[in-house]
């Protein structure tokens, strides 16, 4: 591993609305500064397709475009960051997403970056209808910006790309509507304890995982 690549802060949360980006770029993060990401939107919908108990619970919330209830996520974030790969640092993407939440995780851990993703509510929409996501390994395109080379198969795995329910265009208008109303109030939260990096969402994805990689280094 190389030690240039590690910074000694790398305890991140990226924030934002849907389809500004996060998943796209905490994986770049994550691959770049060799740290742990950890999605919680991609925990949860392993965890509704394997039908387990918590997916149970909380897939009627993530088709109405809801948040699940802060005590089964938290229990759920509590437990991922308490795992060996955390150590070093991680990417939070999607966690916290309610006061609730980050007062929880500020009695887990330190957070060295609040990075706030910004984009204008137009873009949101057409990035989250065109998303296409690889139900085997994860992997995130889109059907205009980041196309699959082979139309509707994964690059990576050759599986078939499949459109995530949640991204209907009235449930992706429930989504922003949910995040203005418990996730931006966070933004504040964070600015108070001086940790919040803006970066305009916009733009080629090799130049904003750019704009996120100066915005971490910040003292
Ligand atoms: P989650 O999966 O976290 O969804 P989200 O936050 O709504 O974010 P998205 O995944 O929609 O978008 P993104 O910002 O990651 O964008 P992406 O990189 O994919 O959560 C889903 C649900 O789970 C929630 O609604 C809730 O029910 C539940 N949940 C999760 N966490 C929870 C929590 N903490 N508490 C309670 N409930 C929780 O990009 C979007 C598209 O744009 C892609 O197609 C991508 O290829 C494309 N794209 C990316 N960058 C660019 C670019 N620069 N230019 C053009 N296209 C781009």
């Amino acid at each position: 591993m190389s030690g240039a690549a590690f910074p000694p802060r790398m305890r991140v949360i990226l924030l934002g609305p849907p389809g500004a980006g996060k998943g796209t770029q905490a994986a770049r993060l994550a691959e770049h500064f060799r740290v742990a990401r950890i999605s919680t939107g991609d925990i949860l919908r392993r965890n509704v397709s394997g039908g387990t108990a918590l997916g149970k619970q909380a897939d009627a919330f993530m088709k109405a475009g809801k948040l699940v209830p802060d005590d089964l996520v938290i229990e759920m974030v509590k437990a991922r960051l308490a795992e060996p790969d955390c150590r070093g640092g991680f990417i939070l993407d999607g966690f916290p997403r309610t006061v609730a939440q980050a007062e929880a995780l500020a009695k887990i851990t330190t957070i060295d970056h609040v990075v706030n993703m910004f984009l204008e509510p137009e873009e949101l929409l057409k990035r989250s209808i065109g998303r296409r996501v690889c139900p085997k390994c994860e992997a995130v395109y889109h059907i205009l910006s980041n196309p699959p080379k082979v139309d509707g198969v994964c690059n990576r795995c050759g599986t078939t790309l499949i459109q995530r329910t949640d991204d209907a265009r009235e449930v992706v208008e429930a989504r922003i509507l949910e995040f203005e109303s418990r996730t931006a109030p966070l933004v504040e939260f964070y600015r108070k304890k001086g940790v919040v990096r803006q970066v305009y969402a916009a733009g080629i994805i090799d130049e904003i995982s750019h704009r996120l990689f100066e915005a971490v280094k910040a003292p």
